[in-house]
């Protein structure tokens, strides 16, 4: 369904599932105004006609007052994996929702669709589902608020840092992955997808005071998700199961590389399945993708050597 053009402003508009969320929003004929630390992560949306990009410090609450002012929605998509210095959890997720529920307010801007994540809860086993579990509760616990709230599994899409990520890692060991929690069940769902269940959100005023998990039709464990992507982007791929000692072992090292490949807080993280209980995506009568109807669009085969062609079907 078709909404009037809105004014929304989207926080964490550059990222994976923003980009993708801004793109479809000005599809849609609305204004989007996408603050940003650093105005070089938003290249991607700078062609979008409808898009203000706006360098910005979302934490300084006369900046995010200002920044929500004459918006008719807004959309909050920040979100981190690992901290890096003064961006940590509690800043980037549950310090902001509540700095975001009192700009709000001031403002008196009624609607706000709040990303969170399957498994969010103040009882989790990770500071990362801890942090998102309390940004929920902040935004709960404001009468003021016409809020939808979406907790997806794991997201994939053009961009992504799931199946780019494996892909990347298969081709650089040669195939060889050592890989913790393989039996972790998750439903991945495209970020199309994902983008599709904010706009219908916009348009649906049932959708108010609602909590939509996302998943895609197919739970996978984390083992079927690599190798769905080694066969799909035609790698090698040889996984070593490790038990959870080893995994633990191995997080607590890659954590402390740059860039951060794995913490113990994503270790932790993953003793949870991130799948469905109620399908959000059957409840906004959409029908989400699966992984092998996206995935060679974006993850090409290596090139074929000079001169070989495959034989045509
Ligand atoms: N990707 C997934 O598989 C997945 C699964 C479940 C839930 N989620 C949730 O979905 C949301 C979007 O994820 P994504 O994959 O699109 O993440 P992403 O690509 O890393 O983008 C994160 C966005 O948040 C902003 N941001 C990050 N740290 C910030 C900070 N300290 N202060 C202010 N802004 C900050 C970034 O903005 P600038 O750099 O422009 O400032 C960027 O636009 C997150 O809330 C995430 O937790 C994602």
């Amino acid at each position: 369904m078709r909404t009037e053009p809105l004014n929304i402003c989207v926080l964490g508009g550059t990222g994976f599932v923003g980009t993708a969320l801004v793109s479809r929003l000005t599809q849609e004929g609305h204004w989007v105004r996408v603050p940003t630390r650093n105005r070089t992560h938003g290249e991607a949306l700078r062609v979008l006609p409808t898009v203000e990009l706006i360098e910005a410090n979302i934490h300084d609450p006369g900046t995010l007052d200002r920044l929500v002012t004459d918006m008719d929605v807004v959309v909050n998509l920040v979100g981190i994996l690992n901290e890096h210095g003064r961006s940590t959890f509690q800043v980037a997720h549950a310090a902001l929702a509540e700095k975001l529920v009192a700009a709000l307010k001031a403002a008196r801007v009624r609607r706000l669709l709040q990303m969170s994540s399957l498994g969010a809860s103040a009882q989790g086993p990770s500071r990362y589902l801890r942090s998102k579990g309390e940004a929920e509760a902040r935004i709960h616990a404001a009468p003021h608020l016409d809020f939808t709230l979406f907790r997806p599994s794991v997201i994939f899409g053009p961009g992504d840092s799931l199946t780019n990520r494996f892909a990347g890692l298969l081709r650089l060991s040669g195939g060889l992955l050592p890989l913790a929690r393989a039996q972790a069940r998750f439903a991945p769902v495209y970020v199309g997808d994902v983008a599709e269940a904010f706009v219908r959100a916009l348009g649906e005023r049932k959708t108010c005071g609602e909590t939509y998990e996302l998943g895609g039709p197919e739970v996978m464990t984390l083992e079927e998700i690599v190798r769905l992507t080694a066969r799909v982007a035609r790698l090698p791929c040889h996984i070593l199961r490790l038990p959870d000692a080893l995994g633990r072992l191995q997080a607590a090292v890659l954590g402390l590389l740059p860039g951060k490949p794995l913490t113990l807080d994503n270790f932790r993280s993953l003793t949870l399945d991130s799948v469905c209980g109620v399908e959000g995506f059957a409840r906004l009568g959409l029908t989400p993708r699966r992984m092998m109807e996206i995935l060679p669009g974006y993850l090409p085969p290596p090139p074929l050597p000079q001169g070989l062609t495959l034989p045509s079907t």
